[in-house]
């Protein structure tokens, strides 16, 4: 049985990713930073609650020895906890911002795949998903036609540039685990107070693709649910 581990799956696409992959049978382990919203969820789910908060190496450090000791080894990473960051406009954006946001939605993927790829090589067929956006896509945010060429949001923008980037590098550098992207596209949760216009299972398809395709479908792209997304 595919054994997954996603981070930030106490609410939006992380959970409503948790809930499909164990409707599809998969064991999922429901990672969050609090522990009564992950119990919660996790109880809600019929996943296990794994406690992390990506954005601190003692905590991912603890989660990766807690699946250890219990399941022994993940077949596949969703890194999908991710933050907006500061709302200040453009020319008050702070130094303190910046490492804030880039701590969680960049350096928070690559601590957790530091900690668990001795725990993915363990697997027959290792998958790490990233989930993006196409708000990081230089591509899409310069289409007028897009609804990405809309919003200004530097810092946001540049860490998702920054995880495709990661995703299409670590799929070089790690040539044995599948490392993908997902763009989720503008889905309703708490993230954009439930503006987005697509439902948070929509907003699931590209990760869940990810998550359940033959091993060889291929390593390094970056996806939303229609198909293939410009970088
Ligand atoms: N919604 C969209 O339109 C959209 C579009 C493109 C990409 N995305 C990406 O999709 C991912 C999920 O977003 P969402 O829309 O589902 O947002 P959401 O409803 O706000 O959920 C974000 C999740 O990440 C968790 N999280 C944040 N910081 C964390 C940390 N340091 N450690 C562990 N967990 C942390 C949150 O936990 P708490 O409940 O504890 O805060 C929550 O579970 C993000 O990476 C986002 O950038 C979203």
């Amino acid at each position: 049985m595919t054994i997954t581990f996603i981070t930030g799956a106490n609410k939006g696409l992380g959970y409503e990713t948790a809930r499909r992959l164990i409707e599809a049978g998969q064991t999922v382990l429901v990672g969050a930073r609090d522990a009564e919203r992950g119990q919660t969820a996790a109880d809600r789910l019929g996943g296990r609650f794994v406690p992390i908060d990506v954005a601190d190496d003692e905590s991912v450090a603890r989660a990766a020895r807690d699946i250890e000791t219990h399941e022994g080894h993940i077949d596949v990473l969703i890194n999908n906890a991710g933050i907006l960051g500061s709302h200040a406009p453009t020319e008050e954006l702070s130094g303190t911002d910046a490492i804030e946001i880039f701590n969680t939605n960049v350096a928070g993927i690559v601590r957790v795949t530091h900690a668990f790829v001795p725990l993915l090589r363990l697997a027959e067929h290792p998958a790490v998903v990233n989930v993006s956006s196409g708000m990081g896509s230089l591509a899409l945010t310069h289409d007028p036609d897009r609804v990405e060429s809309k919003p200004i949001a530097p810092l946001y923008t540049a860490t998702k540039a920054a995880v495709t980037m990661l995703t299409t590098q670590y799929a070089k550098g790690l040539p044995d685990i599948r490392v993908n992207a997902a763009d989720p596209g503008y889905t309703a949760t708490d993230f954009n107070g439930h503006s987005g216009h697509q439902t948070v299972t929509e907003g699931t398809d590209a990760i869940v693709t990810l998550a359940t395709e033959s091993p060889d479908a291929g390593t390094g792209r970056f996806i939303d649910r229609f198909g293939p997304v410009r970088w």
